[in-house]
């Protein structure tokens, strides 16, 4: 791969501009959402999509989330439904992904879907990625903007440190204000979990007021978010630690002796928003085992849970 010079943009309307100019030009740029940070490129366009998954060194040509800032756009690309309709109406813009069936002939390239027949879409509320959309008026598929297997940024220098070289630019919007990636919802049929996230599966639950399935760990995996190892910092992850051991990174969550405390309220979104960085952080000083403190199942603590289990899992 040719090295490329990578800009550190602002978030400033001018920066946006620029930004929104590369990715017209079929240039990689990341830029923040409430998330985590996407790497975005322009959804219509085979060759810019292509390069998302040679920065990424991701293996396989897995299907990409498609990110919009106008309803309108959105249905113009998907076939709506009723229940999509009820949760956009709650939870949009905000940390939620729907699998909808694509329109014949909506612009996307093949390589966003993988060839399904369902799109994955989502509105986000970061006013940052909210500007830099409408600045588009178009659809950007973003991953999160890592390279395969690695943790998922929420800083503009989590990007850096690994996409350096490889993109055209990163939109510096500060930290990502929940700090893990999008729930992922099914609704081109039964209603389906695809994955936990920013959006508690009970919410969503309550709001569409029928049952939601639960992918099984067994199902086909169609995504990395779904391979059993992955968010992996360098170091080991040891789970539900109650003692820490001599030597190991301790990551607390309460009212705990730790080196890092998730949160010592014991918040869970406050929890998430610092997951990322802190497994960053802990593996920055070389630690050889991260221990993590037991986290409660519930709410949020699901997705953490889940980010946490396949950090920890063999690779
Ligand atoms: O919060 C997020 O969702 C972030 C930000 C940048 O928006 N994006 C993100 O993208 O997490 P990525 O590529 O790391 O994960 C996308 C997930 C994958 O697990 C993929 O399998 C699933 O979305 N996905 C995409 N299209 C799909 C489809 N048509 N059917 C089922 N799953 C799909
Ligand atoms: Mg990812």
């Amino acid at each position: 791969m040719v090295e490329i010079t990578t800009e550190h943009l602002s978030a400033s309307a001018r920066d946006l501009s620029r930004a929104a100019d590369l990715l017209a030009r079929g240039g990689l740029v990341a830029f923040p959402t409430e998330t985590v940070y996407g790497l975005g490129a322009d959804a219509g366009n085979d060759r810019a999509v292509a390069r998302i998954f040679e920065a990424k060194s991701r293996p396989s040509f897995n299907p990409l989330i498609v990110h919009l800032a106008d309803l309108e756009e959105v249905k113009a690309l998907v076939k709506w439904n009723h229940l999509a309709e009820r949760v956009a109406e709650a939870f949009w813009p905000g940390p939620l992904t729907l699998v909808l069936p694509l329109r014949d002939g909506a612009p996307v390239s093949k390589l966003v879907t993988a060839g399904l027949d369902t799109l994955a879409v989502r509105m986000p509320a970061a006013p940052v990625a909210q500007a830099l959309l409408r600045e588009i008026g178009g659809p950007v598929a973003a991953p999160s903007a890592n390279l395969s297997g690695q943790i998922s940024p929420t800083r503009a220098r989590h990007v850096l440190e690994g996409l350096t070289g490889r993109i055209e630019a990163v939109v510096d919007g500060g930290p990502c204000a929940v700090g893990l990636e999008s729930t992922i919802l099914g609704l081109a049929g039964p209603p389906t979990l695809l994955r936990p996230g920013g959006v508690p599966m009970d919410d969503l639950a309550e709001v569409l007021n029928t049952r939601v399935a639960t992918r099984r760990e067994t199902d086909h995996i169609s995504a990395p978010g779904q391979t059993r190892s992955h968010y992996a910092p360098r170091a080991r992850v040891r789970l539900n630690a109650v003692d820490f051991e001599e030597g190991e990174a301790r990551l607390g969550f309460g009212d705990t002796d730790c080196d890092l405390n998730l949160s010592e309220t014991e918040d869970l979104t406050e929890a998430a928003a610092n997951l990322f960085e802190y497994l960053h952080r802990l593996d920055a000083q070389g630690a050889r085992v991260i221990a993590v403190a037991p986290i409660p199942h519930l709410g949020l603590g699901v997705a953490i849970n889940d980010r946490l289990s396949r950090a920890a899992a063999d690779r």
